[in-house]
């Protein structure tokens, strides 16, 4: 299947930053992507984003939605919202807002069914701390984030699956290709058993967590990987297109 790199600029992006979507576009145009390529920025730039992006291969995406359509919830955006801002995708149960907003698995799966609803493409986030690691739970705490945060309905299509180990975000550490690999065989294990083999075979699990230029290649080319979610080196268009040009 076609793989994707997804940027996550999480909370980091002005107006002005969207001068780098220009420099996106001219790379893609002298070097057109081998992979789907998107963009999640801050929520106050997916509108201007799309607008930018609009011509070029670069979708947009949310980084995070409100599990309902609409109401009295101040300062939440729901997923319809972030469609109508030209979003095609949304980011749920990033590590970062279950750490720092206490997100459960049963909410983050609410989330994702909120995205559907709105006809987003969820990127359902998991991944294991390093403590959960070292104990030799990984394996364990990324199917049970499975089983909990994928909504039944969930396809190719509408539904997109980030192994991101908390270690391994922001930090510079990654895992081996084999650990790596492990975990994407396993979560491709679970999602069959979830949701059937065809649609198991049609959702894309992304690796993410340290993504560079210089190791990019590496991890793609693993077995079962079909893309990165994309921090820090997302934020800089040089840095994203070199790893655009890894796939
Ligand atoms: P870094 O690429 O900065 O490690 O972030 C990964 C991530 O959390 C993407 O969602």
């Amino acid at each position: 299947m076609r793989q994707l790199a997804a940027g996550n600029w999480k909370m980091n992006g002005v107006t002005a930053s969207l001068s780098e979507v220009e420099v996106l576009k001219q790379h893609l145009k002298a070097r057109p992507a081998n992979c789907d390529v998107m963009i999640c920025p801050p929520a106050t730039l997916v509108m201007a984003l799309a607008e930018a992006a609009a011509g070029s291969p670069i979708q947009v995406g949310g980084q995070n939605c409100h599990a309902k359509a609409s109401g009295a919830h101040t300062g939440d955006v729901s997923a319809q919202m972030l469609a109508d801002a030209g979003a095609t995708a949304v980011i749920v149960g990033h590590s970062e807002r279950r750490a720092d907003h206490g997100e459960t698995n049963e909410q983050v799966r609410a989330k994702a069914e909120a995205a559907h609803a709105a006809g987003l493409t969820a990127i359902i986030c998991l991944g294991e701390t390093l403590k959960q690691r070292e104990a030799g739970e990984t394996l364990a705490v990324v199917h049970d984030q499975l089983q909990h945060s994928l909504p039944t309905d969930s396809t190719g299509a509408n539904t997109i699956i980030a192994y991101e180990p908390v270690w391994a975000i922001g930090t510079g550490l990654t895992p081996t290709p084999a650990q790596v690999g492990e975990v994407h065989q396993a979560l491709r294990g679970a999602l069959s058993a979830l949701v059937g083999p065809e649609a198991a075979h049609a959702i894309r699990i992304l690796y993410g967590g340290s993504v560079k230029p210089d190791n990019a290649d590496e991890l793609m080319g693993v077995g079962d990987v079909d893309g990165a979610l994309v921090g820090g080196a997302s934020l800089k268009a040089a840095d994203f297109a070199k790893i655009i040009a890894a796939f």
